[in-house]
C-alpha cells in the first residue's frame, strides 16, 4: 500500500498522468451514448443525487486513476443537469482531502436544506495497519458551488456492537427533524440498518436498528434508502452474501421492502418479506430522491462489485441506469423510465400485425434505440432477441414465458462473455395478463428493460458484436396482435 501516490485532490495530479488514464480510454469501442459513465477510470455508486438552486445534482463515487497503476484518487463527481437527460460535468464536488476521509469520501446523499445543499457522506480512513475508522460526515454546499464541511464529524467510528462497515447515510427531512439510515454491519457479522437521527443537521445521534423481519439480511447491508409513498414505508437496500443461498442470483443484490411508515421513535416499520428491484445482471447502489413536482426518482449503478466488464481494457468502467420514477401499486414497487428520456428520440420505425405461431418479426432496431413492443395475450411463449445479429444466433434473449409462467432473460449469446461464474440467466416468475408491454432502452453495452409499466425491470451490461443491430420476436403459440415502435436515440449532451 505505501507505494502508492495518493492525490488529495484532482487539480494536484500531473497532467501526464491525467493524459495517461485518458489515453486509455481513447479508441474505446465501449463508449455509452446517452448514459452516465465517467470519461476515464471507475464509477460506482450514485449520490447525493438531489435538486436543489433550480438544478438536478448528481455525483458519483469516481477513481479515475484506477487503471494507472500506483496512483490513486477517490471522490465524488459531479453533474447537474435541468431536465435529468443533458448532464453538464462539474468536476469533482467532494475530494479525499481531510483525514476524515482520507482513503476516499465514500457514498452519501443529500437533500436541500435552508438554502443549502446538505451533504452526509462516509469519510473513508485507514491507518498505517490498514485498520479502517469510518466517519460521518457533514458538508453543505451554498448556491454558489463553494463547499463547506463541518467538524467535528457527526459520527466518529462505529457504534457499539458494530464493525467498522458502518456507511453510506441517506438523508431525509420529516417534521422540521434530520434522519438518517446508514448500512451496517453487527458484531455478528450480519447486515443492519440504523437510523441516525438529528435536530439541526449539526449533532446526530444513533436512534437504533430498523427490524427488516428478514430472516437473513447477509454479511452487510450497503447503500440504505428510505421513502414515503402512497402512506407506506419503503426500503431499499443492498445485502451482501445472499447468492450462495439463492442461486442464480447477482452476487449483491438490490432488495426492497414496503412496509408501514417508519415510525421515527421506535423505528418499526412491519415490512412485508424484500422483494428483488430488479431482475438484471448489473444493477447495485439505488438511490432515490424526490423532484420538485413530487415524482420519487431512482438512479442506479449498472454494475457490481467484483465484477470484471470488457471496458476495463479500455481504462473505463461502470455507468448509470436512466432515471425512473417509482410508484407504489398494490405493494409493489413500479419503476418507469422518466418521460424526460423522450427528448432523446429521433426517427421512429412502426410495425403492427397479427403475429401467427412459429412467425416472426425483424426489425432493424440499432444498437442505440428505444423500443416499445405491446402484445397480445401470450398463449405459449414469445421470444425476443434483442441487440442480435441478422441471424437471431448473438443475441440476449428475452423469453415470455406464459406457459411456465415465467419471463427468462438469457445473455449467454448476447456477445462477449461477461462474469459467467455467476450464470448467464436470469428467472423470474410472472403473470401475463391480456396485453405485455415491454419497453427496452438499448445503450452501446446496456439493456434495461421494463415490463407491463414498470412491475418488471431488468438492467444488463452486455458486449455485442457491431453486427448485432437487429430485433428479432417469435411467437411460439397461437396469432396474436403485435406492435412495435422503435426510435434511434440521440446521444445526450454529456460534455465531460
Ligand atoms: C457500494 C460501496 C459503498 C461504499 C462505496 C465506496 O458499492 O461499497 O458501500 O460507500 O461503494 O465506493
Amino acid at each position: 500500500m505505501e507505494n502508492i501516490v495518493r492525490f488529495k485532490h484532482y487539480v494536484d495530479i500531473p497532467a501526464a498522468i491525467v493524459a495517461q488514464a485518458k489515453a486509455l480510454t481513447v479508441g474505446s469501442p465501449w463508449r455509452q451514448q446517452y448514459h452516465i459513465e465517467p470519461d476515464t477510470g471507475f464509477l460506482n455508486d450514485p449520490n447525493g443525487f438531489s435538486f436543489f438552486n433550480g438544478q438536478y445534482h448528481l455525483c458519483y463515487q469516481w477513481s479515475p486513476l484506477r487503471y494507472c497503476a500506483g496512483v490513486w484518487y477517490q471522490g465524488w463527481f459531479h453533474l447537474t443537469s435541468t431536465d435529468l437527460v443533458n448532464w453538464q460535468a462539474c468536476g469533482p464536488l467532494l475530494e479525499p482531502e481531510t483525514p476524515y476521509d482520507s482513503h476516499g469520501p465514500y457514498s452519501g446523499s443529500a437533500i436541500a436544506s435552508d438554502n443549502e445543499l446538505l451533504i452526509f457522506y462516509t469519510g473513508n480512513t485507514r491507518d498505517d495497519a490498514w485498520r479502517r475508522t469510518p466517519y460521518q460526515l457533514i458538508a453543505r454546499m451554498d448556491k454558489s458551488g463553494t463547499i463547506t464541511r463541518q467538524y467535528p464529524p457527526a459520527l466518529t467510528g462505529q457504534p457499539t456492537g458494530y464493525t467498522d462497515h458502518f456507511r453510506d447515510p441517506k438523508l431525509w427531512r420529516q417534521d422540521g427533524q434530520y434522519y438518517a439510515v446508514v448500512g451496517a454491519q453487527n458484531r455478528h457479522l450480519q447486515g443492519r440498518c440504523v437510523v441516525l437521527h438529528s435536530a439541526d443537521a449539526h449533532t446526530w445521534q444513533v436512534k437504533g436498528e430498523i427490524d427488516l423481519n428478514e430472516t437473513s439480511t447477509g454479511y452487510m447491508l450497503e447503500c440504505p434508502d428510505y421513502f414515503e409513498l402512497e402512506e407506506q414505508g419503503i426500503i431499499i437496500c443492498c445485502p451482501q452474501g445472499l447468492c450462495a443461498e439463492k442461486t442464480r442470483q447477482n452476487l449483491y443484490e438490490v432488495h426492497y421492502l414496503v412496509g408501514e411508515k417508519l415510525n421515527v421513535e421506535d423505528l418499526s416499520f412491519n415490512p412485508q418479506p424484500a422483494r428483488l428491484l430488479d431482475h438484471g445482471f448489473d444493477i447495485y447502489a439505488i438511490q432515490t430522491m424526490q423532484a420538485p413536482d413530487g415524482r420519487r426518482l431512482l438512479m442506479g449503478w449498472m454494475g457490481i462489485s467484483e465484477m470484471h466488464y470488457p471496458t476495463e481494457d479500455f481504462g473505463h468502467c461502470g455507468t448509470l441506469t436512466l432515471p425512473r420514477e417509482v410508484s407504489l401499486v398494490d405493494g409493489r414497487l413500479y419503476q418507469r423510465p422518466v418521460a424526460e428520456l423522450r427528448q432523446l428520440r429521433g426517427s421512429c420505425q412502426q410495425h403492427s400485425s397479427m403475429l401467427g405461431a412459429g412467425n416472426r418479426v425483424k426489425i432493424h432496431s440499432g444498437a442505440v434505440s428505444e423500443t416499445i413492443i405491446t402484445l397480445g395475450r401470450i398463449t405459449e411463449s414469445v421470444t425476443m432477441a434483442l441487440r442480435s445479429d441478422e441471424t437471431g444466433e448473438r443475441k440476449t434473449l428475452l423469453t415470455l414465458d406464459a406457459r411456465e409462467q415465467q419471463i427468462v432473460l438469457d445473455r449467454t449469446d448476447a456477445g462477449q462473455p461477461i462474469n459467467t461464474d455467476h450464470g448467464t440467466r436470469r428467472r423470474s416468475a410472472w403473470s401475463f395478463g391480456e396485453q405485455t408491454r415491454v419497453h427496452v432502452f438499448s445503450d452501446t453495452t446496456s439493456l434495461e428493460i421494463f415490463i407491463d409499466e414498470g412491475a418488471w425491470v431488468s438492467s444488463s451490461r452486455i458486449f455485442p458484436r457491431e453486427d448485432q443491430r437487429w430485433l428479432i420476436i417469435e411467437n411460439k403459440g397461437a396469432e396474436m396482435a403485435i406492435t412495435i415502435d422503435c426510435w434511434q436515440l440521440k446521444g445526450m449532451n454529456n460534455d465531460h
